[in-house]
């Protein structure tokens, strides 16, 4: 018997990244994604679109909860892995109500509905290490206090919070991934990475001639997506459920980030890249580095892309796009629109 497989925010990297990894291991995947996508299929299912014949994909929203429950009563899922959310950090200063809304109750919605209808199907909830925040200790583990910084991180760890007390009070296998950076060729273009690759790629074209951004002083632990949805399917695959660090170990700085990115294309990138106090944040997380020691000796995980790969293949990406002026084009996230 083929195993099922539900995924929240299946349209996304993570979410596309992990379909097709259950499909090419043999698991019927369904997705919940909202009507308004369904009726644009074009431009909501990019990442998706190569797989679209092999997925079963019901409209839901993660703000109603009966229609959740609906879903939930018409199937029987073996693995539930809950990855959507509002998750651009900057976004939910701006508005962090409804990323409140969406991250917590979504979360809340999706755990009740289970245990009301499946308390079989296990449970896995995308945590972030954006609820270590501002960071007690380095580097940062299971064990390590959280001390978010954002609404965002305030909504994560209320969603690892719910998921842990589902575990306990209602034995459900139900576990938190605290995943750290994790990037890839199909990031959205308002996150740091993607939008350094997809600059560099249209200054090289000479369609653009400058990247602003604001702390060039942040550092973070980037892995690549592909190398952290294995993770995911790992820890639902274990005896008895638990909570699991996912990282690379290594940190860097976006200085570094643009520095190699630019150099992938043979340019400096201090002739480019400009600060603009816009793309500063309100609190900032000044230093993340993740110590996965748990899960590559219980699940066992680890990365397979180094820094230096990832860079170089999400740079190549971006390269092609432009070269065939593919689509989404990066232009629609122009400086002008400041995502
Ligand atoms: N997005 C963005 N744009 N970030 C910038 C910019 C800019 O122009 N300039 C500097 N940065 C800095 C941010 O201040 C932050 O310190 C760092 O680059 C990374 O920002 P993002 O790429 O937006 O990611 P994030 O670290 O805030 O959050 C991501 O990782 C989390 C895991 O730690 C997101 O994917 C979250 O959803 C995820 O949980």
């Amino acid at each position: 018997m083929k195993k099922k497989a539900l995924i929240t925010g299946i349209t996304g990297q993570d979410g596309s990244y992990l379909a097709e990894y259950l499909l090419g291991i043999g698991y019927e995947v369904h997705g919940l994604v909202r009507r308004v996508a369904l009726e644009d299929p074009q431009r909501r299912f990019t990442r998706i679109a190569h797989l679209l014949g092999q997925l079963t994909l019901h409209p839901a929203s993660l703000e109603s909860y009966p229609s959740i429950f609906h879903v939930m009563s018409q199937h029987h899922f073996d693995e539930c892995y809950h990855l959507a959310a509002q998750s651009f950090v900057a976004e939910s200063f701006r508005d962090g109500f409804s990323t409140m809304n969406t991250n917590i109750n979504g979360t809340h919605y999706m755990l009740a509905a289970l245990r009301e209808l499946q308390r079989t199907c296990r449970f896995y909830f995308a945590g972030s290490s954006e609820m270590f925040g501002k960071v007690r200790e380095s580097p940062q583990n299971e064990t390590t206090p959280f001390h978010p910084r954002s609404p965002y991180g305030i909504s994560k760890v209320a969603g690892f919070d719910l998921t842990r007390n589902y575990r306990e009070a209602y034995n459900m296998f139900c576990v938190s991934g605290i995943l750290f950076n994790h990037e890839g060729p199909r990031r959205g273009y308002e996150f740091v990475t993607r939008k350094i690759t997809s600059t560099v790629a249209q200054i090289k074209f000479g369609r653009a001639n400058e990247l602003r951004l604001g702390n060039l002083d942040a550092k973070r632990d980037w892995g690549h997506a592909k190398d952290y949805v294995r993770a995911m399917h790992l820890m639902l695959q274990r005896d008895a459920p638990d909570d699991y660090v996912i990282a690379t170990g290594e940190t860097h700085t976006v200085r570094q980030f643009c520095e190699l990115a630019f150099s992938e294309v043979g340019l400096n990138y201090e002739e480019y890249v400009r600060i603009d106090e816009y793309y500063l944040r309100p609190a900032e997380v000044d230093l993340l580095i993740g110590d996965s020691t748990k899960a590559r000796r219980e699940l066992p995980w680890q990365p397979e892309y180094t820094f230096r790969e990832l860079v170089s293949e999400m740079v190549k990406a971006d390269l092609a796009s432009q070269s065939s002026r593919g689509l989404p084009s990066p232009e629609i996230f122009s400086q002008a629109n400041r995502p």
